[in-house]
């Protein structure tokens, strides 16, 4: 029988285990879930039950860039809860999400000019790769089935992102379900070469070549398409080498493949333009995003695809649906509504020059770690930074997960992947406070690298 709210103790239900959390260690939840409960945001901060606040590091999960209750988000989502909460996006669609599509081709590099709404990143990632798949076939090129990633890319929890990504905990469990004929590129994090890079590292531009070799060993007949992350955010900022990108582009364009940038992350302003694409000067076909697009408020993602794909789909019979693929909330007014209330602030409050103006401030302050006792690498980029601890030699993880629980208790929310703490503050933190946040930091690290 349901409890009633007044009787309901959040602390022994998530004790007991009803509540199954997506990439979490359960049952270390289970024995101290009191400390795991957030109750309330607003601006950069959680509340715990008991009343502390806690800096949120990693703006949610990247998706927050805006801060919580951000009082223009909760007024549109008011707003349009009243006047059309849902309706479907087949056949039919709203003007919020059509002029969303609008706004989002307007930020986009030229020639990305149509969008397909989908709910998150993962479904994306999907979207995207099924639109390549498809378009090779109906230009006659349906031999073209392989989807190359990378090492250490993560492109959510689908069988095809899972397929293209590259990590290996992620993928362990489910070879069984993987797509046929996937292949990898190397990743780019080079300690050895560049530990302690600010931004871009100036070498490595040359591991875009691994694409020659992977197409001279399945034939470029046989690639549909590459998907990378810009910036490989999940297994902790790991930034292209300058002239990488670029590479990988004259490789695909080459070859017939297509180039799928994974935005996830990085589009909407988290390097200070709006997508990763504008701050490489790279285009790609396909940009996948999500996560910020709605501030993280309603689920959202999306694939902004280029001209000439659309246009392959748009053929055959006119009563014919030209793509059979879509989401039952693909297009949600709410979300939609969010998003442009989102773009207004980006906009109104220019954003984006912020984030580059705190790029150096962040800069600075992770940098102050560089060489420090159990630090073996400091990177950033845009409003987002790593830092990588010595793994402890008999537990590796250890120290990442006593990191993120002593982070809760000295006013951090902090995300630890492993040993490496990433960074990515919300765009309106203030200098003073990416800087305690570093000093806290700081503290933390040496404890547990003592
Ligand atoms: C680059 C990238 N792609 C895809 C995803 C998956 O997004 P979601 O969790 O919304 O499915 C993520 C999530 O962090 C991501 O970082």
């Amino acid at each position: 029988m349901a409890s009633s709210p007044s009787d309901f103790d959040p602390v022994r239900s998530l004790a007991a285990g009803t509540y199954w959390m997506p990439f979490t260690a359960n049952r270390r939840v289970r024995q101290n879930s009191a400390s795991r409960l957030i109750a309330s945001g607003r601006g950069c901060y959680y509340r715990t039950p008991e009343g502390a606040t806690l800096f949120d590091t990693l703006s949610g999960l990247w998706c927050t860039p805006l801060g919580h209750a951000h009082p223009r988000i909760v007024e549109a989502l008011k707003t349009q809860a009243e006047t059309l909460d849902y309706c479907t996006g087949f056949q039919v669609t709203n003007p919020v999400t059509v002029r969303l599509a609008d706004r989002i081709v307007a930020m986009a590099p030229d020639g990305l000019d149509h969008v397909f709404f989908t709910n998150s990143g993962s479904e994306a990632v999907d979207t995207a790769l099924k639109i390549a798949l498809g378009y090779h076939r109906l230009r006659g090129e349906g031999g073209r089935f392989r989807m190359i990633g990378r090492e250490r890319g993560y492109h959510g929890v689908g069988f095809g992102g899972l397929s293209v990504g590259g990590i290996v905990p992620n993928r362990r469990m489910f070879a069984a379900g993987m797509l046929n004929g996937v292949d990898h590129l190397r990743h780019t994090h080079t300690p050895d070469t560049a530990a302690f890079s600010h931004g871009q590292p100036a070498a490595g531009a040359d591991l875009a070549d691994d694409l020659d070799r992977l197409v001279a060993l399945h034939d470029a007949s046989t690639v549909a398409a590459v998907i990378v992350e810009p910036v490989q955010g999940s297994t902790g900022v790991i930034v292209p080498p300058v002239g990488y990108l670029r590479r990988l582009r004259e490789l695909c364009t080459r070859h017939g493949i297509l180039l799928i940038f994974d935005e996830v992350i990085t589009g909407f302003g988290r390097l200070g333009a709006p997508f990763a694409a504008q701050r490489f000067d790279v285009v790609p076909d396909m940009i996948t995003f999500a996560k910020a697009v709605t501030n993280g408020v309603v689920p959202m993602g999306g694939v902004l695809v280029r001209s000439d794909l659309y246009g392959t789909f748009m053929t055959g019979p006119e009563n014919a649906i030209e793509f059979a693929h879509g989401y039952t909330y693909s297009g949600h007014p709410l979300a939609a509504a969010v998003g442009n209330a989102v773009l207004d602030i980006m906009e109104e409050e220019n954003l984006f020059e912020r984030v580059l103006s705190l790029e150096t401030v962040l800069q600075e302050t992770v940098h102050k770690l560089d060489h420090a006792p159990g630090v073996t690498d400091v990177r950033n980029i845009g409003l987002a930074a790593a830092i990588d601890l010595q793994p402890d030699s008999i537990a590796p993880g250890a120290r990442g997960l006593k990191l993120f629980e002593l982070g809760l208790s000295h006013g951090l929310l902090l995300r630890c992947t492993g040993d490496t703490v990433s960074l990515a503050p919300p765009f309106v933190a203030t200098p003073q406070e990416l800087r305690a946040m570093g000093e806290t930091l700081a503290g933390l690290i040496a404890t547990v690298t003592h």
